[in-house]
């Protein structure tokens, strides 16, 4: 087969160096990919979010299968784009990618259909907003409607800080017209976990647990970031919790989209909080999360292209998803600033040892070839994956390949799958 994955990002890697390995012997290509996607793919110059751009390509080389990876181009309608010209797509149509495109929409639809999520209240008014916060109190979480790069989301522990969202989004237009309205909500306490499921408009599929490390630093410290790490399964996820989950979250969710003429076809991801009174939804994203995607994939033994087009056919069964049992735990290389301002274009020394490694994998990110050595491109540069049988052999495995690799300023977290680690003592 033909196949377009659009996206740049270790999760598209991870997606078509799975669809590679499979015996059909696909041709793949990725826009506009990276160091790593060359590898096991035909890299093609159009950004992700060249809409037009890609639209063109596909119709010219009419690939028979495209796989959109980020939000960008799903939440701005590439699949009713080429779908309209007769292509098939493994992602959501815009209506259906607003869940993770409109804060509001998903919460709205969350609401109606029953799904367990935090208490909230939407405002444009800027003193209407800064009242509300003034008799609620803290801690709250102030959220931008719309996309805005994984920063739009205050979680606020003091009145100041609040007050500050509330003005940032509705008195300063800080997200411009994804912050014109936002969502004021209550603060949920908890571990979180990412839970995804392929969804064909009917049927659920739920893939592997994972959990991700949003914050820069060991400990859970310093500033946001897309991901820093992650590790799946995470067992926080009880035995018992999957059926509520497959129900009380993504069965009532297509569920209420479909009543509202809305079909959702794709991977569904739903970032849950693990509060004391159960599962709660803290948001949807329409797509495979980053890094989430660096671990789950390695575990999936089935193949990805079956499971694809029976999302688009609405043939979805579990017969076409498996799991290798052990753990996989990855690593996340950034460069020095990150989620700041930082420098690109510095080459990564020892990926050609490290690839030797046998349950090791590199996933790139932010990286690029420049007449020969891989050289880095982004803020987050690399995913070094690594399987175990258990989870101590994952860890140590997944750390020995990183300190094989180098590159100016490069920085890590130490502490992936931390909590995993105190759960398995707690337990023992
Ligand atoms: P979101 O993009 O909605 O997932 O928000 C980003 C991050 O903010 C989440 O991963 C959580 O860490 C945090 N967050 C979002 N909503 C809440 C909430 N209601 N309570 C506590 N933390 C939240
Ligand atoms: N790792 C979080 C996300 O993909 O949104």
């Amino acid at each position: 087969m033909k196949i377009l994955v659009v996206g740049n990002g270790g999760r598209e890697h991870a997606l078509a160096w799975k669809m590679a390995q499979d015996p059909a012997n696909h041709m793949i290509f990725c826009a506009p990919g990276n160091a790593g996607t060359a590898q096991c793919a035909t890299n093609i110059p159009i950004r992700a979010d060249d809409l037009e751009g890609l639209r063109e390509w596909a119709v010219t080389e009419g690939p028979d299968l495209t796989v959109i990876g980020p939000e960008a181009p799903l939440c701005g309608g590439l699949t009713d784009l080429l779908e309209a010209e007769g292509l098939r797509v493994f992602g959501p149509s815009k209506a259906a990618a607003q869940l993770e495109g409109s804060k509001i929409f998903a919460k709205e639809i969350m609401l109606a259909a029953g799904v367990p999520t935090a208490r909230a209240e939407f405002f444009t008014e800027l003193d209407q907003a800064l009242a509300y916060v003034e008799r609620q109190g803290v801690p709250l979480v102030i959220k931008a409607d719309g996309l805005a790069a994984g920063k739009g989301v205050a979680v606020c522990s003091t009145l100041e800080e609040a007050r500050e969202a509330v003005q940032s989004m509705l008195g300063r237009g800080a997200f411009g017209e994804a912050g014109r309205r936002i969502l004021i909500e209550e603060c949920l306490q908890g571990e979180e976990v990412s839970i995804l499921a392929f969804v064909d408009g009917e049927h659920i599929v739920t893939l592997a647990s994972s959990q991700d490390h949003k914050r820069a630093y060991d400990g859970d410290k310093g500033p946001n970031t897309g991901g820093m790490g992650a590790y799946s399964p995470a067992m926080i996820v009880r035995e018992e919790l999957w059926p509520l989950i497959r129900k009380n979250v993504f069965e009532k969710t297509i569920t209420e989209l479909k009543r509202r003429g809305i079909v959702y076809r794709g991977v569904l991801y739903a970032g849950l909080m693990m509060t004391a009174d159960g599962p709660r939804v803290l948001e949807f994203n329409c797509r495979f999360g980053d890094p989430e995607t660096q671990v789950i994939i390695p575990r999936l033994a089935s193949e990805l292209v079956p499971a694809f087009e029976a999302c688009i056919d609405g043939t979805l069964n579990n017969d076409l998803v498996h799991w290798h049992p052990e753990t996989a735990v990855c690593v996340v290389i950034a460069s020095g600033g990150y989620p700041g301002d930082y420098i690109s274009g510095y080459p990564i020394q020892g990926l050609d040892d490290v690839a030797e490694m046998r349950d090791v994998v590199v996933f790139h990110a932010g990286t690029a070839e420049r007449d020969g050595p891989v050289v880095t491109a982004g803020g987050r540069v690399l995913g070094v994956t690594a399987m175990g049988a258990d989870l101590e052999t994952a860890i140590s495995e997944a750390y020995r390949a990183v300190t094989g690799i180098e590159f100016t300023d490069a920085f890590h977290r130490e502490d992936i799958a931390w909590r995993e680690l105190e759960r398995r003592q707690e337990d023992q």
